[in-house]
Order: structure tokens, then C-alpha cells, then sequence
């Protein structure tokens, strides 16, 4: 869909959401906009609102399956969803610990929030037969790197989810877009220590998604270093990847 005239974002109150927010603000645009962060939010939804946008914001939890399902229909029948970007997200590990609540928190807001998120809007999509799902999901999804296991997992089942989904919904005319970033400069990355190659602003990879949300693109991957070297550890022999990774590959 070239021009969304109503869009819902999830993860909107920092980094890649807030940048996606802002860039699509516009007269004659409609934004809900959930996060967690009250305050943060509204700092958005301000700078979305001068940009002309009409905005409702939620704080909410999004692996809160029905609290998330009630925002979202409510939304959706209120003004129907022409693009849901389903991008809030977490990566809570610290490379050495295997900690069992931190590994299911992951999978609860990464892929169970993703879910939550886009499955209370697909019945009223197929019905108008019209809308467009883009999931978040990233680089790291392609293969097992080390420090993040649980992320990788979990980003790993939504391109793939996505993938599949776009299949089945394209009979519907609904469009669905995976996104595989790189390395963004973000909350999410401001905790890591290692160095990031090819690291970009949350603003130019808002526009890197835009454009190919626009043009409803299977798969949009960034930068093209960080997607061939990917892409490579992808396809060469697992005990090959493995012995790189071991030699410090960082994802
Ligand atoms: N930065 C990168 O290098 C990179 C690369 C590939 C993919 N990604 C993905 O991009 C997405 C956005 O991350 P970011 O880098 O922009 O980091 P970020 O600045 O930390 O943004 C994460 C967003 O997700 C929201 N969020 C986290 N947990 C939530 C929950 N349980 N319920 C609702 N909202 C929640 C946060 O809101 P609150 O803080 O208000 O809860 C925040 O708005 C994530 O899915 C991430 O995995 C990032």
C-alpha cells in the first residue's frame, strides 16, 4: 500500500517505531501507537501530532494477549487498519547467562506480542480483503548466533511465520512484509558492548522500511554487508558457521 491512511504500530515509544511513526506522520494520517512507556509515548505522539497526524496512543503490555486484542479490534473498528506494523520487541540477554525467565520473557513479547498483535485483526482483513501486516524480525533470524539465543529463536519463528502468512493472505490481497535490520542505533543496541559493523539511525532505517512497505516487498533486509555475511553463515555447513561464530561472530 503506497499511502496508509491509518496505521498501528506496536513498540512506538523509542528507537525503530518512533522513527517509523514520525516518518509516516502526515495530515490526513491516523496513528495508534502502543508502547509501554507512558511518558515516552506521548513525547511521540506529540511530535507525530505536529506533524499534522491524528494519533491515539495505549500503553500496553504486548504479550497481554487480551488486554493487546481489545486495543487492537477497537482500533481496527474504529478505523479500519490499512497497515499494522507489529515491531515492539526485546533483547534482554546477556551473552553468558541462560536465565528461564528471561529466555520466556523473549518469546512471550517478541513472538507471542507479534502474535497477539496481528491475529484479532486478520478476520476483519480477509473480510474487507484489503490491509497490509509487516512483522518485525532481523537479521540475527537467519542464523544461530552466539550472546542471543533466545532472540534469535524468536525473531527466527516471526520472518518465517511471515513468510508462510504472505502466502496464504496474498488470496485475501493483504500484503505481509517480514523486516530483517541490521545493527540500528537504538535503546535495544545501547546495551551492547561488542562493536556493531554497519550500525545506522533508527531514521534512515525507517525510511530503508517505508520504501519497501510501499512497494509490499516479501522481505526487507539491511544493510547489504550485514545481509550477504548473514545470508553466508546461512548457507554453509553448520560445523563451518559454527566454528566461525566461535571465533567472535556477534549478532
Ligand atoms: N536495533 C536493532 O539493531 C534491531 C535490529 C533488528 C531488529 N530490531 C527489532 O526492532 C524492534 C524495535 O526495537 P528497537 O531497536 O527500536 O529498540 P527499542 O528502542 O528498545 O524499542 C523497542 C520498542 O518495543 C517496545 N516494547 C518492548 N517490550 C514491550 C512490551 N512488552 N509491550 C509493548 N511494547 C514493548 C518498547 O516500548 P516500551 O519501552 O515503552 O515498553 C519500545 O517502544 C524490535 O522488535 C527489535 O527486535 C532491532
Amino acid at each position: 500500500m503506497r499511502h496508509p491512511r491509518a496505521i498501528l504500530i506496536t513498540g512506538a515509544s523509542s528507537g525503530i517505531g518512533e522513527a517509523l511513526a514520525v516518518d509516516y506522520a502526515a495530515p490526513g494520517v491516523f496513528l495508534a501507537l502502543g508502547g509501554r512507556d507512558a511518558a515516552r509515548l506521548e513525547n511521540v505522539a506529540a511530535a507525530c501530532r505536529a506533524k499534522g497526524a491524528e494519533v491515539r496512543t495505549a500503553a500496553i503490555d504486548v504479550s497481554d494477549r487480551e488486554t493487546t486484542a481489545q486495543w487492537v479490534s477497537m482500533i481496527d473498528q474504529a478505523r479500519p487498519i490499512d497497515l499494522v506494523i507489529a515491531n515492539a520487541g526485546v533483547g534482554l540477554e546477556d551473552g553468558r547467562t541462560i536465565d528461564d525467565a528471561i529466555v520466556r520473557k523473549t518469546f512471550a513479547i517478541n513472538l507471542d506480542g507479534t502474535l497477539n498483535t496481528v491475529l484479532p485483526l486478520l478476520p476483519a482483513m480477509r473480510v474487507r480483503q484489503q490491509g497490509q501486516i509487516a512483522l518485525m524480525a532481523s537479521l540475527a533470524s537467519f542464523v544461530g548466533l552466539p550472546q542471543s539465543a533466545a532472540y534469535n529463536a524468536s525473531k527466527a519463528a516471526i520472518r518465517v511465520w511471515g513468510e508462510s502468512l504472505r502466502q496464504t493472505l496474498r488470496h485475501d490481497h493483504i500484503g505481509v512484509s517480514v523486516i530483517c535490520p541490521g545493527f540500528v542505533t537504538t535503546r535495544l543496541t545501547a546495551r551492547h558492548k561488542f562493536k556493531m559493523p554497519f550500525l545506522m539511525s533508527a531514521e534512515k532505517a525507517s525510511r530503508i522500511i517505508r520504501h519497501g512497505l510501499a512497494r509490499n516487498k516479501a522481505r526487507i533486509a539491511f544493510p547489504l554487508p550485514t545481509k550477504s555475511a548473514v545470508w553466508l553463515a546461512g548457507v554453509l555447513p553448520g560445523g563451518v558457521t559454527s566454528w566461525l561464530m566461535s571465533r567472535g561472530g556477534r549478532g
